[in-house]
């Protein structure tokens, strides 16, 4: 079995690809150092799978851990999502960001040289287009300056690997550039787990209608969109996570010195209020919400042309937004 190493792989959209990489009959070997993750996700893999995962708790900055792997399996690919991931924090502590989510990726890629492993990929973000003044983004729609220094990490990170293939070291590498992820597993075993309050908006909605939060606010209904709220991209985490397997089953068919970058969406775009009222729908539970005024820095709208990844990786989301709700509320009950 193809043994395939995934830092971050405790986390919110690595647990779940850890699953879809077993189902393709891959083994996910993962190294997390649980500093946004629980320890219980690898028997919640194993109720789902029937298979404990190989688990090192660490970090992927460690040369010597990463080795110490290595010596143990014989890794066929990596998948890069250990990051830290708050916009908010990243402002306040920039070099927190840049050392582990720029660093690690200086790291890793030092051990794939070492090692000859070939192939990677990357957990970037549709953050590195900003406000696209063309709707939808393609992956040709040009990166802006970015608005964080978390959105700064995917920038850097995307253009050192650029710089790394360039330079004929004999890797391939996929940089996903992910919208919205969302929903849970449909068993509810995995899911999305914030540690005190949610960044993202779903995971702010199914603590609301569980009653651990107050109130949700949303942030302008003056905007230029269908309904004045805010509108993304909102993929399924288990679509994202087989657009994973998708990649490196490409990246497997590529000569050494491959590079490409790939949209991870719907192709729809949903407003804030579009997903409160699906919610509401699938739950039966009405939300308490307020609208509050616009939040600085905000993009407006943003939503992915997906037509690069359904021809070239054959990949293509199943899931509608509704799915997304319910199996983010079905995860959310589970944790009561
Ligand atoms: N969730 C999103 O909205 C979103 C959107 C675009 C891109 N991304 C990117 O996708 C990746 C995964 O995101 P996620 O939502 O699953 O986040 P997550 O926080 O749930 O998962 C990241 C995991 O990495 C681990 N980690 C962090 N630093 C580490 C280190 N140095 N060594 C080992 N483990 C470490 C954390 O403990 C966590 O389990 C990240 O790179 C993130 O930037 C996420």
């Amino acid at each position: 079995m193809k043994k395939i190493l995934i830092t971050g792989g405790a986390g919110y959209i690595g647990s779940h690809t850890a699953v879809e990489l077993w189902k393709a009959g891959m083994e996910p070997i993962i190294l997390d150092d649980l500093s946004n993750s629980d320890p219980t996700v690898l028997d919640r893999l194993e109720e789902i799978t029937g298979k404990r995962f190989a688990f090192y708790q660490g970090d992927c900055n460690k040369k010597s851990l990463l080795k110490s792997i290595a010596e143990k399996y014989k890794i066929e690919g990596l998948i890069h999502f250990a990051a830290f991931k708050a916009v908010g924090e990243s402002t306040q502590q920039p070099l927190k960001y840049y050392r582990n989510n720029v660093g690690s990726l200086l790291v890793l890629l030092k051990f794939m040289e070492e090692k000859g492993i070939k192939d990677l990929v990357f957990s970037s973000s549709c953050t590195v287009y900003g406000q696209p003044e063309v709707l939808p983004v393609t992956e040709s729609t040009p990166r802006q300056e970015a608005e964080s220094p978390y959105g700064n990490t995917k920038k850097i990170c995307e253009d050192i690997l650029v710089d790394c293939v360039k330079s004929k070291m004999g890797i391939r590498v996929i940089s996903l550039r992910y919208f919205n992820p969302v929903g849970a597993h449909p068993s509810a075993k995995i899911g999305e787990l914030p540690l005190g309050t949610p960044n993202n908006l779903v995971p702010f909605i199914t603590q609301v209608a569980a009653g651990i939060r107050e109130k949700l606010t949303v942030f302008g209904d003056d905007y230029d969109t269908v309904d004045g709220s805010c509108v993304r991209d909102y993929i399924h985490v288990v679509d994202l996570a087989e657009a994973h397997v998708k990649a490196l089953a490409y990246l497997n068919k590529q000569e050494n010195n491959f590079y490409d970058v790939f949209n991870v969406g719907t192709g729809n775009g949903n407003s804030v209020l579009e997903v409160i009222h699906a919610f509401e729908k699938v739950s039966g539970v009405k939300l308490d919400y307020q609208v509050g005024p616009r939040r600085p820095g905000d993009v407006v709208k943003t939503w992915a042309d997906t037509t690069k990844i359904n021809n070239v990786l054959g990949w293509k989301a199943k899931y509608s937004l509704e799915d997304s709700m319910r199996d983010s509320w079905n995860w959310q009950k589970s944790l009561d």
